[in-house]
């Protein structure tokens, strides 16, 4: 290479968790004067924020890495990371499987970049997925979006279901100070963001870990205090928040959420399964009939509230009754969007071990059953917005229809009607919806 310009590119697998430290890795890699690259056999450093929440998402990272590692021998100068939940999970064997890597940084390592990248311009291979306190970020994100944006509020998970490597990966429970929280959100409101989402793999969580109790030992720090504490930033337009858990979701969180008029009234909140004894083995912590009544609550207080969830099918043991209960679950509660798997037995977690697993087959069978009746379900659900007037916040063309710009509504549907981009991105307009289908909505601008 002739050139010294430095191009970095980074490809991001997996949750929205993910996508944020992205964004912060790439600030930092901006502020050690590197220009992004979208493609990255053009860049000479390559970034992949890995994930392994199913066996798949993890087998694709090497297939990526495969070709990367290939053009290392043709191109010394190229330095290799990966970063994420893959390389959390697997460490030092990364190095064993893959000897072409320069750095194999685990997720509560991300706000380090630049110090491991100065170790690994030394002449180090390093690897760093010890557990840390993580460290506030200094660095301005380069954001994806300058619309919506994402603000970590709690890092890592707590809970032990028995299917998941996430607490293996993320670490404990780590949240943020409310006052940081609230600073990052009101430079993004002078920024001219207008919607914000609130991260944690199990938000309900948040503050637990903070100081602070009163007399009657109840945490000062809740979510619910959190809301009330941001809720009036200024330029703010919006506030979302994910991910819930129903072991914790409380009627008080509703309560804020009808409320406070920025709030959104959608609740991302996953069921995992219909069934009770399938529940208890995951160790959820709640039955069907706890999530039954914290969705009644919800739509209590606000009737038109979307709730979308997530579902895993053919966990170990299930059988066909047990199933049925999870379709039993989405008929009866029609939910506008639900993200379902099939298991994954995944490396370190209990029912990995278990001998009741279930066949490919029967798991592939259920999931198509599943998903058949979730888009029934949700273009049901779809009918209660034709003809009404929904507010959009615009926030880019649609890339299939560029005469077009696609935003979302309140309850996040994505939703596309004519008009002009330059003159539409961050606003929020109000749109006639004029056709729906299962997961999206058209619509023409009201004047
Ligand atoms: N913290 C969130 C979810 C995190 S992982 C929660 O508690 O619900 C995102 C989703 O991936 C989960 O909701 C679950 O549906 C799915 N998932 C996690 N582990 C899985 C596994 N081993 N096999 C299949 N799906 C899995
Ligand atoms: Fe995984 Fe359960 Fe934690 Fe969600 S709450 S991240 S499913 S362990
Ligand atoms: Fe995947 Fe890690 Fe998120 S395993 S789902 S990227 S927390």
């Amino acid at each position: 290479m002739t050139t010294s310009r430095r191009r970095y590119h980074i490809t991001t697998f997996g949750c929205q968790m993910n996508k944020a430290d992205s964004e912060r890795m790439a600030g930092i890699l901006e502020d050690m004067g590197f220009e992004w690259s979208q493609d990255p056999n053009d860049a000479n450093l390559v970034l992949y924020n890995t994930c392994t929440i199913r066996d798949n998402a993890e087998q694709k990272v090497y297939s990526y890495l495969g070709r990367q590692a290939k053009r290392k021998h043709e191109q010394a100068d190229l330095t290799l990371v990966v970063a994420g939940c893959v390389a959390q999970q697997e460490g030092e064997a990364l190095l064993r499987r893959v000897p072409e890597l320069d750095l194999v940084m685990g997720p509560q390592h991300a706000n380090r970049l630049q110090d491991l990248l100065e170790q690994v311009f030394d002449g180090n291979q390093v690897v760093a997925t010890e557990p840390i306190q993580i460290v506030e970020d200094i660095t301005k994100p380069r954001r994806d979006s300058t619309v919506t944006a994402w603000v970590n509020v709690i890092y890592g998970c707590n809970e032990r279901c028995t299917y998941c490597v996430v607490p293996n990966v993320r670490g404990v429970e780590q949240s943020r100070t409310p006052e940081a929280i609230r600073k990052d959100m009101e430079e993004l409101g002078q920024q001219g963001y207008k919607e914000i989402t609130l991260l944690g793999q199990n938000i309900d969580a948040y503050g637990r870990d903070l100081p602070g109790v009163t007399e009657s030992g109840r945490h000062l720090h809740t979510l619910t205090e959190l809301l009330y504490y941001v809720h009036d930033v200024p330029g703010i337009e919006r506030i979302r928040f994910a991910t819930s858990h129903p072991r914790y979701f409380t009627e008080r969180l509703i309560r804020a959420c009808a409320e406070l008029p920025k709030v959104c009234e959608h609740f991302h909140i996953p069921f995992q399964s219909g069934d009770n004894d399938i529940l208890k083995a995951m160790a959820r912590g709640y039955t069907q009939e706890k999530y039954r009544r914290i969705i009644d609550k919800i739509r209590e207080y606000m009737p038109d509230a979307s709730i979308s969830a997530d579902a895993i099918v053919g966990f170990p043991g299930e059988t066909e009754a047990q199933f049925e209960n999870t379709l039993k679950l989405v008929e009866d509660i029609g939910f506008d969007l639900l993200n379902t798997a099939a298991y994954s037995p995944r490396p370190g977690t209990p029912a990995a071990l278990w001998e009741n697993q279930l066949s490919e087959e029967v798991k592939s069978d259920r999931l198509q059953r599943l998903n058949h009746l979730v888009s029934t379900k949700a273009a049901q659900a779809s009918q209660r917005y034709l003809g009404r007037i929904e507010e959009v916040l615009v926030e880019d063309q649609n890339l299939k229809d560029p005469t077009q710009v696609m935003g979302r509504t309140k309850g996040n549907r994505l939703t596309f009607f004519a008009g002009d981009i330059n003159e539409l991105k961050g606003q929020l307009v109000k749109v006639k919806i004029t056709e729906i289908r299962a997961f999206s909505l058209t619509g023409r601008v009201l004047d």
